[in-house]
């Protein structure tokens, strides 16, 4: 590995700075629209019977048109079982649509001549760090991703710097995963997809596994680099205080797309919210009871401070 010993050969240059760079511009563009679109998306998984044979479908993900804006953060929300790992996975092309169509920066992710491509402009993160984490030292475990493109070694052990660092873990590069916590460990499995230099990353509840503070470094890393380095985000999960960063909401519902908005327009229907066995945010679910109860506040109340302020108006 040439470019590992490139690598150690640089750390005393670069010393011990943590987080993003603020040259670092990431690789999502400011001028291109429309990242991703779907259109009447359907994704059927069959079932079979003890022989083999077809047996029954279940329509995982039905008739969903999806646009995704570059360079925005959209979260998906939905139950369990709603579709929204196999719409995730249509993304970087692991799954095909049995139906409609999916263009991923313009490519069709059927197009089989374009996978590698597509591949590389969706970087996926799931849930369980361990199971993304294959270095036995944190930098080389960043540096595959690239080395598998056959990126060039300067140029890999550049990448490796400006990904530990986006995600706050250039400190850590020498250690070995298996000492970091749950949250660092995520953050070393972005830096690992972030070193493929993707223009749109899918993270498919990447703090399910985590504790609080695994989940704040977690989703203050993405939104880091959603900001920063422009890079288009999707990110599936079931904590609403996730969600409220986010530019858009997506809810799914029974494989369809039921509700699409900014978190205020989508946490203003707390009772279609509670429809599809979802929680609003605590400060929402205060700010709705009150409401209920005759107290005058605007819906969509997102964060206890909002809260407090609009009460304090109130008041005055
Ligand atoms: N590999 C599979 N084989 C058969 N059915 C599946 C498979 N994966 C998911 N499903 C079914 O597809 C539906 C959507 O699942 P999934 O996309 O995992 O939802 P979510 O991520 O929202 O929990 C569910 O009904 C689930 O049981
Ligand atoms: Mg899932």
């Amino acid at each position: 590995m040439g470019w590992k010993r490139k690598l150690s050969d640089g750390y005393d240059k670069v010393g011990l700075a943590a987080g993003l760079q603020d040259d670092w511009t990431g690789t999502g563009g400011y001028a291109e629209v429309g990242i991703i679109k779907g259109r009447k998306l359907s994704y059927d998984y069959q079932k079979f019977d003890e022989e083999g044979n077809p047996e029954s479908t279940v329509r995982a993900v039905d008739a969903v048109d999806l646009d995704v804006e570059t360079g925005d953060f959209v979260a998906i929300l939905g139950h369990n079982g709603s579709g929204k790992s196999t719409l995730a996975k249509h993304i970087n092309a692991i799954l095909l649509p049995t139906e409609g169509t999916l263009y991923v920066d313009g490519k069709d992710t059927q197009d089989e001549s374009k996978l590698w491509e597509i591949r590389q402009t969706a970087g996926m993160v799931f849930q369980n760090p361990d199971n993304q984490i294959i270095g036995t030292i944190v930098d080389e475990d960043v540096g595959f991703g690239p080395e598998n493109l056959g990126v060039p070694c300067d140029e890999i052990w550049k990448r490796v710097e400006e990904s530990l660092k986006a995600v706050g873990m250039w400190e850590y590069r020498a250690h070995s995963p298996n000492k970091l916590s749950g949250g660092q460990k995520q953050r070393v499995a972005i830096a690992g997809v972030v070193a493929m230099r993707p223009k749109c990353i899918v993270l498919d509840e990447p703090t399910a596994m985590l504790d609080p503070n695994g989940r704040k470094e977690v989703i203050c890393t993405v939104r880091e680099l959603n900001r920063r380095a422009h890079v288009t985000v999707l990110l599936i999960t079931h904590y609403m205080e996730e969600v409220i960063e986010a530019d858009k909401v997506l809810v799914m519902d029974q494989g369809k797309v039921v509700m699409q908005g900014t978190p205020k327009e989508i946490f203003s229907h707390v009772e279609e919210l509670k429809s599809y066995r979802l929680d609003v945010p605590q400060a929402t679910l205060v700010a709705y009871e009150l409401q209920k109860k005759g107290v005058g506040l605007p819906d969509g109340i997102l964060s206890m401070k909002e809260l407090a302020e609009e009460l304090e108006k109130l008041r005055s």
